[in-house]
């Protein structure tokens, strides 16, 4: 696979993803680190494993099962992914970021993008979820924005905009349906690092004072592609440990798993009432 995917690879992968729905689908999922559970809400789905499906990049992290799940949630029908690839598993940023692209020529055009992070931000605790209402994208910034290489013009243009990265109109519903549940929903600033390795004190301090309010390894290459591509975005954040600005703890990859099984249930009950809402 090269770096730069092109328009002939994501049609071929929209087509191979395309025979196999029943429905085409309204709306889009990305299920992060210790989430995949919510899958299994998915009503009548169809599982189509990421290796049937042609330059489809394949998780291999622990936490991320590695499917598409297409079916009806809230009666619309949705198609989630069941885990992500991340940058540091080797892709290209180009290659992480297809899924969402073939999202787009599915005719997909709200994405709901989940991860677990690091709660940067002090007055968060694990367990918490964060409406995503703005990020840094620090990897970007360093170079390696998803868009970098050719312009696929048919998706979006060469410089897209980037003002308003989170929809408005869908955030509002999401507060709305975490008031209505009574879900304590955090509003903050997500930072992405291209990892694996966690954060240092020192870095911790310096995403805090940069206005980071949660860190990851994920959605901000999907985020920009869905942006490029004219997608709506909603993003939510579960806090999976306090990030370790003083160095006192450590973080693990079993505690972020862990913490997802708490998450999970408010995230299902957040995705419900935001698609509720939406074609109300
Ligand atoms: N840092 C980066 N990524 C993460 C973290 C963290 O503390 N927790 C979950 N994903």
């Amino acid at each position: 696979m090269t770096e730069f995917v092109t328009l002939a690879q994501i049609d071929e992968a929209s087509a191979a993803v395309r025979a196999r729905l029943e429905a085409s689908p309204r709306v889009g999922m990305i299920l992060g680190s210790g989430l995949g559970s919510l899958a299994d809400q998915i009503e009548q789905p169809v599982h189509i494993p990421y290796r049937q499906i042609p330059h489809w990049p394949v998780s291999t992290v622990i936490g991320h099962e590695g499917r598409l799940v297409a079916g009806q949630l809230e009666g619309q029908p949705v198609m989630v992914m069941q885990g992500r690839s991340h940058y540091y598993e080797g892709y290209s940023m180009s290659q992480i970021t297809l899924p969402v692209r073939v999202m787009r020529r599915l005719g997909i055009d709200i994405v709901i993008i989940t991860n677990a992070a690091g709660g940067v931000n002090p007055s968060f605790e694990p367990g918490q979820v964060m409406l995503i209402v703005d990020h840094l994208n620090l990897i970007g910034m360093a170079g390696l924005n998803p868009l970098r290489g050719p312009n696929l013009d048919e998706l979006g243009p060469r410089f897209p905009d980037m003002s308003v990265p989170y929809d408005p109109a869908l955030r509002q519903l999401a507060l709305e349906a975490a008031q209505e549940k009574g879900i304590l929903l955090q509003q903050g600033v997500y930072a992405s690092l291209a990892g694996p390795s966690f954060e240092t004190p020192a870095e911790l301090r310096f995403l805090r004072s940069a206005g980071a309010d949660a860190v990851g390894m994920s959605t901000v290459p999907e985020v920009i592609v869905a942006r490029h591509a004219g997608m709506r975005v909603l993003g939510f954040s579960g806090i999976s440990n306090k990030a370790n600005l003083d160095g006192s703890t450590i973080t693990t990859h079993e505690e972020v798993l862990e913490a997802g099984e708490k998450i999970a249930p408010q995230l299902l009950s957040l995705l419900r009432g935001v698609l509720r809402r939406l074609f109300a």
